[in-house]
Formats: structure tokens, sequence, C-alpha cells
């Protein structure tokens, strides 16, 4: 395994966060709408919501059985809505197509309304523990940094290499503690602002902290 994934997972058991509503548990469908409401929402927000959403649309046949407006009225307050008509759009999906259970296929996954590639790996890798990257802005930018990754990151180019790279670096097991460290390494040390390197597990490696250059990373966008 590679080291980075070593430290990540030691990291992540001893002080990567544990408790939150969609973590402990293995149901596709609980992960999913937390991954969906996690994309443009901040982690404190989206609890509260999340709560109420699971209990009213509990699993996949409950979101699938109820009307647009009323998935639209859960997800009051969340933004960008285009999220919940790809959520119910791909519970319907799930319900004429997969026989209401969640595909497990990680190319099938891609192919439902709403889940990109980085989603679908944060599905596939806290349900069905398959060994999958997600490349989200956090993650690119832990990895920009600690690889000294030069070019905005979201560029076709640059994007790709970071793909490349993430997928080198997994683990064969430890997936769930690996995604989620990857997750709360960006959340919580590896921040976009004032990064805490002198608390990070991978200070002995990142180029970008060795460069005195963390600052400088990831590059902007170009305008
Ligand atoms: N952001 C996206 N997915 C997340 C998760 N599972 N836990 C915490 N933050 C996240
Ligand atoms: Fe990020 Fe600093 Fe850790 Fe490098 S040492 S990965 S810049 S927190």
């Amino acid at each position: 395994m590679s080291d980075f994934a070593n430290r990540l997972i030691a990291w992540q058991k001893i002080h990567g966060r544990h408790d939150l509503p969609w973590q402990n548990t293995v149901d596709p469908y609980a992960i999913w709408v937390s991954e969906i409401m996690l994309q443009q929402t901040q982690v404190a927000a989206v609890i509260g919501y999340y709560s109420k959403f699971m209990q009213r649309f509990p699993n996949i046949a409950s979101l699938a059985n109820a009307t647009q407006d009323e998935v639209l009225q859960h997800w009051s307050g969340l933004g960008y809505y285009s999220r919940a008509r790809n959520l119910h759009n791909a519970a319907v999906t799930i319900m004429d197509e997969h026989k209401g259970q969640f595909p497990q296929d990680f190319e099938m996954i891609q192919t439902l309304s709403g889940i990109g590639r980085s989603t679908a790996a944060a599905i596939a890798s806290f349900a069905f523990n398959q060994v999958q990257t997600i490349l989200d802005g956090n993650v690119k930018r832990v990895l920009a940094r600690h690889f000294l990754v030069e070019g905005w990151p979201s560029s076709p180019k640059v994007e790709k290499e970071l793909w490349l790279l993430a997928e080198k670096l997994l683990p064969e097991q430890g997936m769930v503690a690996y995604t989620q460290g990857l997750m709360d390494l960006g959340a919580t040390l590896c921040t976009r602002s004032k990064p805490k390197c002198s608390n990070c597990p991978l200070n002995g490696s990142c180029k970008a902290l060795q460069a005195q250059r963390v600052h400088e990373l990831p590059t902007p966008k170009p305008r």
C-alpha cells in the first residue's frame, strides 16, 4: 500500500470524523442521499436536512413513489434543486430497471442521474467496499499540494493527471477509512486557507510543504 494511504488511514482512525449521520452504515441509499446533499452544501448545513429527508424517504421505494413536488419540498433550503430532481429520477430508474436494488457495478452507478465519477466512488467505497477513488474539490487540493501538481485542477489536463495519481494511491484494504480520510484531511487540516501542516499525517512527504509553496496551491482558475 502507498505510504500516502497508510498514513492517511491511520490518521483517519484516530483523528477523523466518525459520527456523522451518514457514517456507520453500508446502506447505499443512505450514503447516496448524503453524498448528493454534500456535493454543494457544507456538512453543518446538511445534517438537519438529512435527518428529516431520511425520515420522510427512508428507502429507494418511498422516494420513487413520492411526487417530485414533495421531494422538492423536503429539499427546500438546500438549494441547487436539480440535485433533488436527479435524485428522484434516479430512484425511479432503480425501481424500474434494477428491481429496487441500488446497483453495485461501478459503471452502472454512474449512469444514474446526478451521479458522476467521484460521487459513484464515494458510494462504491462506503457501501460496497470497492477500491475506487473520489476526487472532489477538497481532494484535488490535497493532491495538488502533496504532489505539487501545478495548473488549475479542474482543467481537463490537470484533472486527468489527478485522477491517475489518485488511482495509484488507492489501498487494497481499508477503503472506508481511506475515503473518509481524504474527505476529513481536506476539511480539517489541508484547508484552503491556513492549512494546519504541523498536524498533518502527510507532512513528511508533502512536496508543497517542502518547497514552501503550500499557499500557492492549488493553482487558481486562469482569468
Ligand atoms: N463531503 C462529501 N462526502 C462527505 C462525507 N461522506 N463525509 C463528510 N464530508 C463529506
Ligand atoms: Fe496539506 Fe500541509 Fe498536509 Fe501538505 S502538509 S497535505 S499542504 S496539510
